[in-house]
């Protein structure tokens, strides 16, 4: 019998390492190599996760937000071992995984499973849905209690689907509906950590939040620990307990989702949150200011020398060019890599700003209830730069869990 027969075995399941936390990251790396000429010769790397720790704690809900290319989706791969780490550790419940090999890996791959963004093209085509969530029963040649076939109506109906869609192809379904189908393959080993990328960024806003209410659902039912990937920060603020800021290959904050959202450290995550929009129906319409950081974001193939941020920090010092900040513990359960955090004591008041800092951002007073005005870019958006960037015109935010009046998200006589 599959040794995590039910829910409440993965809850409950000894480990050896209860105490520590669930994932745990050192120094992790990742350069892709960037090769030319006829010999293919590495003239440099694109530096897209270089050196962030951090680590995951049972049962909670990590976010991780960060302007598009900043690494985010390769610290997910890292993390599930779909790539090779170029350096640091990547341990799981206790266990050293960075290099495992796939024999090596493959009692993990039940443990942690990865959501992806696509919906459509997640899913293959010409298998049916049955096929698909059975998958990793074959690969992992597990035969559950009942048959698979049993296995796989219950997974459908716990996420929300019918056990009838078992013979039918993903191109009936709608794309909340697909992404059901991808949370139940992902959910059909009964994993322990779940590593989402942008689960719902591909879907319509109001299908959003009931993927992501029912996200939390499985969380509590399961036992499941999430890293949740996203660039839309209202999606984090509803999904997340604490919150990993990244830019530029780093983690620059980490810290509870209340702190963060109350009283950002990180100059970039203050610039971050000065775009979303205030849930609090007593302070719509406060006044308020938004930063709207100009210029383009560095290259990861050749960052900016000491903080990454400092060619568009309005705070920047000649300390910032030439000293990377470590990621220190400056408040309790709050880590920032900064020499000048906000919401601190500045650390060196005496510094001249620097000029080009300076400009590099605007204030912008915004005195609308956030919720009532039309979407607008609050970060200049360099010609040619990518168009997934976090501060983009901030979701709706996600109302709290409740009931859904349907599972499916469009008309389920579609089907
Ligand atoms: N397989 C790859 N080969 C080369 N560069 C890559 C590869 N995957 C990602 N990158 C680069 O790494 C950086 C980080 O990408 P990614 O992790 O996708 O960022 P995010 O998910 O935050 O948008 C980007 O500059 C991207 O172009
Ligand atoms: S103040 Fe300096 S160290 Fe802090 S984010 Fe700005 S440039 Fe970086
Ligand atoms: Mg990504």
């Amino acid at each position: 019998m599959d040794r995590r027969d039910c829910a409440e075995a993965v809850t409950n399941e000894p480990t050896p390492h209860q105490a520590g936390p669930l994932l745990k990251v050192e120094g992790l790396v990742k350069h892709f190599p960037i090769k030319k000429g006829l010999l293919q010769r590495q003239v440099g790397a694109v530096k897209a996760v270089d050196g962030i720790d951090f680590e995951v704690r049972r049962g909670e809900t990590l976010g991780v937000v960060g302007e598009s290319g900043c690494g985010k989706s390769t610290m997910g791969r890292l993390i599930t071992r779909l790539l090779e780490p170029s350096g640091g550790r990547v341990e799981f419940d206790g266990t050293d995984i960075t290099h495992l090999k796939t024999g090596g890996m493959r009692p993990f791959r039940r443990d942690i499973q990865m959501i992806f963004q696509d919906p459509y093209g997640s899913l293959n085509p010409r298998h049916t849905i049955g096929s698909i969530v059975s998958a990793p029963f074959r690969l992992q040649g597990v035969e559950p209690e009942g048959g698979v076939k049993k296995e796989v109506q219950g997974l459908l109906e716990r996420v929300g689907l019918s056990p009838e869609h078992y013979n039918r192809y993903p191109h009936e379904f709608s794309g909340g509906q697909r992404q059901r189908i991808g949370i139940a393959r992902a959910l059909a080993l009964k994993p322990r950590l779940v590593v989402a990328d942008e689960p719902v960024s591909a879907l319509d806003v109001s299908i959003q939040a009931q993927v992501v209410n029912l996200l939390d659902d499985l969380q509590d039912e399961l036992g499941l620990t999430y890293v949740i990937i996203a660039h839309d920060l209202s999606v984090i603020r509803h999904v997340s307990d604490r919150i990993a800021v990244m830019y530029l290959g780093k983690i620059v904050e980490l810290s509870d989702r209340t702190s963060l959202y109350e009283a950002p450290m990180h100059p970039y995550t203050k610039a971050l949150m000065s775009a979303v929009p205030v849930p609090d129906p007593r302070r719509r319409g406060a006044k308020s200011e938004r930063i709207l950081l100009k210029g383009d974001v560095p290259s990861p193939i050749a960052p900016p020398s000491g903080c990454r941020f400092h060619t568009r920090c309005w705070k920047a010092t000649q300390v910032c060019t030439v000293q990377e900040p470590p990621l220190l513990e400056l408040a309790p359960g709050r880590r920032v890599a900064c020499h000048h955090p906000e919401n601190a004591p500045d650390q060196a008041p005496g510094d001249p700003v620097l000029a080009s800092a300076g400009e590099a951002i605007e204030i912008v007073s915004a005195t609308k209830a956030p919720t009532e005005e039309p979407a607008e870019t609050t970060t200049e958006e360099p010609a040619g730069a990518r168009t997934e960037a976090p501060t983009e015109a901030p979701a709706p935010v996600i109302p709290a869990p409740a009931k859904e009046p349907s599972p499916d998200d469009e008309d389920p006589k579609k089907l």
